[in-house]
């Protein structure tokens, strides 16, 4: 499988990181849910470590991702009509916004609330705000609203993307698969 994208599928670089940035955020909710019923402690300070951790991993992948695709002009062809590669075209570019104002809302709530922000403790990020309490509070009802958008709009692009593998029975899944090739 080449590294590059080429006018038939993916490149497996591209694949892997559309795949390693799904297989990091799925978790995201259960860790942050699971700090949430621990009683305030280290236990809950060390899980939402874990989860500031992968969130921050998130946002450096998809920045890589984002530069990947920028150097790797050589995208698979379009398929669909107009109005469909228009329609994909918007979904694609709202799930890169969401992808990566999820993490940065997060290390701003951090930082909001002079909590440290570090890459499982290997490296710490600065401050993005000045401590702020009421910033905090807003900035944790963005994370929250920023979360539920994006499930939303994922929903609907694995919907689209079941809909083009078993309706339409084109190659759209399979170019971005892990498993095959086209
Ligand atoms: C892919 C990235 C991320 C996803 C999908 C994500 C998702 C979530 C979700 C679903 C919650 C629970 C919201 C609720 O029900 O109250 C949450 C809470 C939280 N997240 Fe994230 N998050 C991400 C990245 C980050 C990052 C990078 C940080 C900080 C550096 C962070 C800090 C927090 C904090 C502090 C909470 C707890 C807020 C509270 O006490 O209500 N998150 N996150
Ligand atoms: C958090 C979940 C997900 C996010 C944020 C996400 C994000 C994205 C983005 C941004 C692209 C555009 C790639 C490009 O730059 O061209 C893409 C492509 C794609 N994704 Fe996802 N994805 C997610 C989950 C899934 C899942 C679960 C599936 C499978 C059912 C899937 C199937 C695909 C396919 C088939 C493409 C290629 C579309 C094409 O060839 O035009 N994605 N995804």
């Amino acid at each position: 499988m080449p590294l590059r994208n080429t006018a038939e599928a993916y490149g497996s670089l591209a694949k892997f990181l559309h795949w390693a940035i799904v297989l990091l955020i799925v978790p995201q909710y259960f860790i942050a849910e699971a700090a949430e019923e621990l009683p305030k402690g280290l236990e809950r300070l060390q899980l939402m470590d874990w989860h500031k951790s992968f969130g921050m991993l998130v946002l450096l992948l998809t920045l890589a991702r984002i530069g990947w695709k920028i150097m790797n002009r050589g995208l698979p062809g379009p398929i669909g009509n107009p109005w469909q590669r228009k329609a994909a075209a918007a979904g694609h570019g709202l799930l890169y916004l969401l992808v990566l104002a999820q993490p940065i809302s997060g290390w701003a709530m951090s930082s909001a609330a002079n909590y440290p922000v570090t890459l499982f403790g290997w490296l710490q990020f600065p401050a993005l705000v000045a401590e702020n309490h009421d910033l905090h509070e807003t900035l944790e009802e963005v994370h929250e609203v920023l979360f539920y958008s994006l499930v939303t709009v994922a929903i609907v692009h694995i919907l689209a993307a079941l809909y083009h593998h078993f309706l339409l029975k084109d190659s759209v899944l399979r170019r971005m698969s892990p498993f095959s090739r086209p």
